[in-house]
């Protein structure tokens, strides 16, 4: 089997630090070409060098990291502190990074492999679309070289961040309407799915028993981003955002999925970023998304798990 050859655009972030070492544990499977970084849950300026600490982590100071875009297209920049913390890793301490963050700014890096692939690049978004908006609008023929959009974003029930909106599309809406519109096969994985994915005490003991740096990074991130998540909902745990898109890419008979139009909103403020799904085709939209449906999240936990043993082994 190919691996696949993989772009993360991310901001971490306590769930996209996970979804990082779930990608990084399978290079037979993901052949992760550079890690772009955006702002989002904290400034570009944390997102960039959590990305580089965690990467670190994971063996891998080797990857190229790009700074990307510090705020979004026309929106000013919210940030999720209260979630992530200050630092967007709080629970755990890492070393300031020593890799190097690449010149190349991130917009520009996905323009150039994008248009220098032929065409098997799939895109995993874990935070404001802004990064990839950007490189749309200046280099539209990249919507021609892009395998796969596969996006953790939008809501079809409840949001996350208002009643209506998840925080990636919330943060960037007019990001999101250019990615939705841009004709590129896109995967969208929202919070109806990730809400699925809760990582109970029971699924992250078998985490915490490894009992490595890397599963001590893993149980301490979710240990402290789990609170804010738990006293809101009333959950055992925390969703498991972002890693849910890295195991689609894994295991996608771990999840179901169906066809549909997806619009998002981009004018009123009561439902700013607010995904609207044509599931029964009521409109003449033609379907521009896949969107999922389910997980099997006790596979998912076992993946992750996984993951975690393989990064753990010297
Ligand atoms: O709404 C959840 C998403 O917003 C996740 O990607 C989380 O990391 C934040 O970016
Ligand atoms: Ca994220």
């Amino acid at each position: 089997m190919v691996a696949k050859a993989i772009v993360i655009d991310c901001d971490p972030g306590a769930d996209d630090a996970i979804a990082l070492f779930l990608a990084l544990a399978f290079p037979e499977q993901l052949n992760v070409l550079g890690i772009t970084t955006v702002a989002g849950n904290v400034p570009l300026s944390l997102t960039q060098k959590n990305a580089r600490c965690l990467c670190e982590l994971a063996g891998r100071a080797d990857l190229p990291i790009y700074a990307g875009c510090p705020r979004p297209l026309l929106r000013p920049l919210i940030t999720a502190e209260d979630v992530h913390g200050k630092t967007g890793l709080d629970g755990i301490s890492l070393p300031e990074p020593q890799m190097p963050l690449q010149s190349q700014h991130a917009v520009d890096f996905l323009i150039e492999t994008c248009m220098r692939s032929t065409g098997n690049i799939t895109l995993a978004t874990l935070g404001p679309l802004t990064n990839l908006a950007v490189a749309i609008v200046k280099q539209p023929a990249i919507c021609q070289h892009i395998h796969e959009i596969v996006m953790m974003g939008g809501a079809l029930t409840q949001g996350n961040i208002t009643p209506s909106a998840e925080f990636n599309l919330y943060v960037d809406p007019h990001a999101a309407q250019i990615v939705l519109t841009a004709g590129i096969p896109l995967t969208m994985v929202s919070l109806d799915v990730t809400h699925q994915a809760i990582a109970t005490p029971e699924r992250l003991r078998a985490i915490r028993a490894i009992n490595s740096p890397i599963s001590a990074a893993t149980v301490g991130l979710l240990d402290h981003y789990g609170v804010y998540d738990m006293q809101r909902y009333g959950f055992s745990g925390p969703p498991l955002h972002d890693p849910c898109v890295i195991a689609y890419l894994l295991q996608p008979d771990f999840f179901t999925s169906y066809r549909a139009s997806v619009a998002v909103e981009t004018t009123s403020e009561l439902t700013m970023g607010r995904t609207v799904v044509d599931r029964w085709h009521v409109t003449n939209q033609p379907p521009n998304a896949n969107v999922v449906e389910s997980i099997e999240a006790d596979g998912f936990y076992q993946l992750l798990t996984q993951a975690i043993a393989k990064l753990s082994e010297p």
